[in-house]
């Protein structure tokens, strides 16, 4: 994918054409999921998700060696000699964390100057495998494990106020909306005062949540796939508000509308994804 122009970062709501609307409309055609099938959905999760590894083992989500780019924080030297923690939440096979690793390794001198210790957990234990076959995977410099971010279990392999800053790229997504409040008081836990949450992930009217066919809609932007993974896609305002109303503040939060060639197929891709930062309040 090569990008196409340079991105659009706005608070401004994709305005539909008409075809989108249509698009939307028709998904509501075979009304939603039925309940006994959403139900199935939210306990088959782990399984699922855990398939969807063995299906794809390390193939499907590319490097994100976008991440230093978007996120300077990332990248910022203390001044203490301590190092600085972070913690990938639902990290897959380590796509985000590897690179950074592998960046700090690089670095001469840089292990003794404060960048990261890093954390990183999945709901898949068959990704968490992969990430800890890793040839980079040093347990002096990264804890993989397994946890379900929307439960206390975390709580069990890190300690509270103890995080610098925690990633969440394209995982809330992938949770039901119900227990999003959750998500965001553990991670509240687990930062220190001034710590930072660094979010990522589909927003409103992308064209992947527009490609969706009937049949396929659980709820208001939330959908499943053919795999039995469920994706939901984010306004800029309720993000907002779960993190404000939550200990927060919002130090940015933007749609990212991104354009890029697809060589392969020749086409132009419109993405939209919501990026933003959110500080814990120092109380
Ligand atoms: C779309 S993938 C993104 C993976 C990775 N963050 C990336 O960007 O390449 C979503 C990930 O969230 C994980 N996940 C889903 N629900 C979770 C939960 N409740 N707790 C922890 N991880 C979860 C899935 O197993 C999957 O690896």
């Amino acid at each position: 994918m090569e990008p196409l122009e340079p991105d659009v970062f706005t608070k401004q709501t994709k305005e539909l054409t008409a075809a989108d609307k249509q698009k939307l409309e028709e998904q509501n055609k075979r009304g939603f999921v039925p309940e006994f099938k959403a139900n199935k959905l939210e306990i088959d999760a782990q399984r699922n998700w855990d398939i969807f590894y063995k299906r794809n083992e390390t193939r499907f989500f590319k490097d994100r060696h976008w991440t230093t780019r978007e996120f300077q924080e990332l990248l910022d030297q203390e001044s203490s000699d301590d190092k600085r923690t972070l913690f990938e939440v639902g990290c897959g096979v380590g796509n985000l964390v590897f690179p950074l690793l592998e960046e700090q390794t690089s670095e001469e001198g840089c292990f003794t100057k404060g960048r990261f210790y890093f954390y990183a957990c999945d709901f898949s234990p068959r990704a968490v495998d992969f990430v800890r076959s890793n040839p980079l995977y040093d347990s002096s410099q990264i804890t993989a494990f397994q946890c379900d971010i929307t439960t206390q279990q975390v709580h069990e392999h890190i300690p509270p106020s103890s995080l610098d800053v925690c990633t969440l790229i394209f995982v809330l997504s992938a949770i039901h909306p119900q227990k999003f409040l959750d998500v965001v008081q553990n991670l509240w836990k687990l930062l220190k005062p001034g710590g930072l949450v660094l979010f990522r992930d589909y927003g409103l009217y992308d064209m992947a949540q527009l490609r969706f066919k009937p049949g396929n809609k659980i709820a208001d932007n939330l959908y499943v796939r053919q795999d039995g993974t469920r994706s939901y896609f984010f306004s800029e305002e309720e993000v907002s508000q779960l993190f404000q109303e939550n200990g927060f503040d919002i130090i940015t939060n933007a749609y990212v509308h991104r354009r890029t060639l697809n060589l392969k197929e020749g086409v132009d891709v419109p993405r939209i994804f919501l990026q933003g930062k959110f500080r814990k309040k120092n109380l």
